[in-house]
């Protein structure tokens, strides 16, 4: 069954007390272990905003695919085609109305990936106005840098963090103990590290969310004891300029369009996520058991990644905790290393 839903929220979203009476249902449904997101739903979602947004695709209706696979039309805004995304919703969003869709729809199928026009990733300066003469040059020259430059201030940064900080050093011994080497890795796949220039500011934390792929990349080829050369590293956020992603390309590291990096994750990944603005920890636990995660301390909703208690189940029954140094650049962060 095909529903109609403008971008202006048309009647077939219901409120009140009717969709009081389905979060229920999607709670029960959720509960009986119905996944709220499956590889194939995102598979066939996910060219389809890329083709919108870059004008390869030029019929404004985008179908999204629901949980059983039912199917839902969004009417994009054809004079905004730079921001339509797939939105994702927690099972908490879907359960108490917070969702953009409020995941509930008249004829009880919902929805925890729809599309939306989705404008927070700018990164741009909100304002000038109180900032001195000086501050606006230097974030003009930021705003200018070339690629080559961006490339510099990466290493730079990488490079005081690994010899002032005890992290990365700290970080190696845990992995050794661990056995993160032999634990079956095959790929790395990061979410949400961010942009690389943000506010017109070099982004250090995102900088070195980055550099912490590359050095579990450079980890596993030293210790040189898989069944692959190479450890292929991928990186999805909505946010990357094409100079972050020319980077980040130079580097080794492959930025991928939302939903591939999802489709990428399996069972041979290493995961990484901090702090995204989707529920990464809940999309992941339907889709795949990654061999490591590391990804932020459990987080209570409301918030964009809270957990629930499916992510709660796989990560007790399935995985042993590793508690990991505190470091400024990634906020309280946890790993998870898949039981033997
Ligand atoms: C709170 S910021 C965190 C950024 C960075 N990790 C940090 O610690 O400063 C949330 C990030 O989630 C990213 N994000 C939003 N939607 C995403 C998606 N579908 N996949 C991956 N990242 C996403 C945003 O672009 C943004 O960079």
């Amino acid at each position: 069954m095909v529903s109609q839903i403008s971008s202006q929220l048309d009647g077939s979203i219901v409120s009140g007390s009717d969709a009081k009476a389905s979060f229920s249902d999607i709670q029960a449904a959720y509960d009986a272990g119905l996944p709220l997101f499956s590889k194939d739903a995102l598979r066939a979602m996910g060219a389809q905003p890329q083709q919108y947004r870059d004008g390869t695709q030029d019929k404004t209706t985008l179908r999204a695919i629901g949980v059983d696979g039912h199917e839902m039309d969004y009417i994009a805004d054809a004079a905004d085609r730079k921001h339509i995304r797939i939105s994702y919703e927690s099972i908490q969003a879907l359960t108490t109305g917070d969702g953009l869709w409020e995941g509930v729809l008249s004829n009880q199928k919902f929805f925890a990936a729809a599309f939306a026009h989705i404008t927070e990733y700018t990164g741009q300066d909100s304002s000038q106005e109180d900032l001195d003469v000086a501050t606006v040059a230097e974030r003009a020259r930021i705003n200018e840098m070339p690629t080559t430059g961006l490339y510099t201030a990466f290493m730079d940064e990488t490079n005081k963090w690994k010899k002032t900080e005890p992290f990365m050093h700290e970080m190696r011994r845990i992995w050794d103990a661990n056995k993160v080497a032999s634990a079956g890795v095959d790929n790395i796949v990061a979410f949400a590290c961010g942009p690389l220039i943000w506010n017109s500011q070099i982004a250090v934390h995102s900088i070195l969310q980055h550099a912490l792929i590359l050095s579990l990349r450079d980890y596993l080829l030293e210790k040189g004891s898989s069944h692959v050369d190479d450890y292929p590293c991928y990186a999805q956020d909505p946010a990357y300029s094409d100079r972050d992603k020319a980077v980040l390309g130079s580097l080794g590291i492959t930025t991928l369009e939302d939903p591939n990096g999802f489709l990428k994750a399996d069972d041979h990944s290493i995961v990484l996520s901090f702090y995204p603005n989707v529920p990464v920890k809940q999309i992941i636990a339907d889709l795949c058991r990654p061999a490591v995660i590391i990804w932020g301390t459990p987080m209570d909703y409301p918030c964009t990644d809270p957990d629930s208690t499916r992510v709660d189940e796989m990560l007790q029954k399935e995985y042993d905790r590793v508690d990991l140094p505190y470091d400024d650049a990634f906020h309280p962060t946890v790993m998870y290393c898949k039981k033997t």
